[in-house]
């Protein structure tokens, strides 16, 4: 038996609807999640899912039933349709439902942002500083100084308060399985918190379009037991404190104990500079945007070392872009800097 055109709609509606709904609760659509704040979020993505799947299939079913059953029909191209003024009923209740669904959703979205946002007591803070085409951290430490890194390390269940900021355009630091995400806006100063809940190496990504290498501006943020967050403070404030010796006798000239200083200058400069970029097993560091230093440096001399740093564009590696390299370096860095690296790099190539 047929049945009538509108309970067919509301039949395909529905199973339309189900299709739907399931596809988007069944398909793990996260990373692992590795935050207290990741849970709250994935029910939240949850419930809109829910709610805006059949608000979707509704739409879309109406507008083909509509477009099918009263399409023109041979023989009725001068005919008008139906001279129609509005339907108060049917406009209370188009506007009303809509607007109850609405302000529902953003109260219980607000309310979990609310949560998730927080203070909490110990709260650690991290600042975040994006800058074409890498991300830097700076951990404040006790008696004002600062511990400044190319790699972000958390200590396990332990709130975290990042404040983020950038040096040159806008950029967008997001830890997807700790689902924040905040952009980092030149002149302000954005804030974002996140509690690990996970150990283990998880991707930071770039997520605003930030230039030629934005696709590249990627990171990792390790999470490690409170010891082990305890001990990494510790073996990265060390090297620092004798940097700023090594950096007032680097000029001491060509002797023995000068040219050890420049190339731990060098190290010392290329870490913080170049590491989120650039492998070079020698310096510890894995940054994946530029060519893998551990090998492509090899046989390379001084010469061909200080053109690719200060022009960077003029020889690029095969299988990477112009353009994504920093090409100020000859005036961001002091010429000490410069010829530390130089001599750091040079003494790796060998
Ligand atoms: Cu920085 Cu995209």
């Amino acid at each position: 038996m047929r049945r009538h055109p509108v309970a067919q709609m509301v039949i395909v509606g529905a199973i339309a609807s189900a299709i739907g709904i399931a596809i988007a609760l069944v398909i793990d659509w996260f990373p692992a999640d590795a935050a207290e704040q990741a849970k709250p979020i994935d029910t939240l993505y949850d419930v809109l899912m829910i709610v805006s799947v059949p608000v979707f299939v509704l739409v879309t079913v109406v507008t083909l039933f509509a477009a099918w059953n009263f399409r023109m029909r041979p023989g009725q191209e001068h005919e008008d349709g139906p001279p129609i003024h509005g339907n108060t009923r049917l406009e209370v209740i188009w506007t009303a439902v809509p607007a109850i669904l609405l302000v529902s959703l953003c109260s219980y979205a607000y309310v979990v942002l609310r949560d998730i946002e927080e203070k909490q007591p110990n709260t650690l803070v991290v600042h975040v500083t994006g800058q074409q085409f890498a991300w830097r951290y700076r951990y404040p430490q006790e008696g004002g100084r600062a511990l400044e890194t190319t790699q972000l390390v958390l200590p396990k269940d332990r709130p975290v308060l990042f404040k983020v900021h950038a040096e040159d355009v806008i950029h967008d630091f997001w830890v997807p399985a700790f689902r924040v995400k905040i952009d980092a806006v030149p002149g302000i100063t954005t804030e974002v918190r996140a509690t690990p809940t996970k150990l283990g190496r998880f991707p930071v990504v770039c997520a605003e379009l930030c230039g030629l290498g934005h696709a590249v501006m990627r990171s990792t943020v390790r999470v490690v037991s409170p010891a082990a967050y305890d001990r990494w403070i510790e073996a990265q404030a060390a090297p620092a404190t004798g940097g700023g010796t090594t950096g007032g006798e680097a000029g001491g000239g060509e002797g023995g104990g000068g040219a050890t200083d420049l190339a731990a200058l060098g190290r010392e400069t290329f870490v913080s500079n170049c590491g989120s970029c650039h492998t070079l097993a020698d310096a510890g560091t894995s940054g994946a945007a530029g060519p893998d230093l551990t090998t492509a440096l090899a046989g390379q001399d001084e010469a061909t070392i200080r053109e690719d740093i200060v022009d960077p564009d003029k020889r690029v590696a095969e299988g990477y872009q112009a353009g994504v390299m920093p090409s100020n370096f000859a005036e961001t860095l002091s010429a000490e800097q410069i010829d530390g690296l130089v001599a750091y790099l040079a003494s790796v190539s060998r």
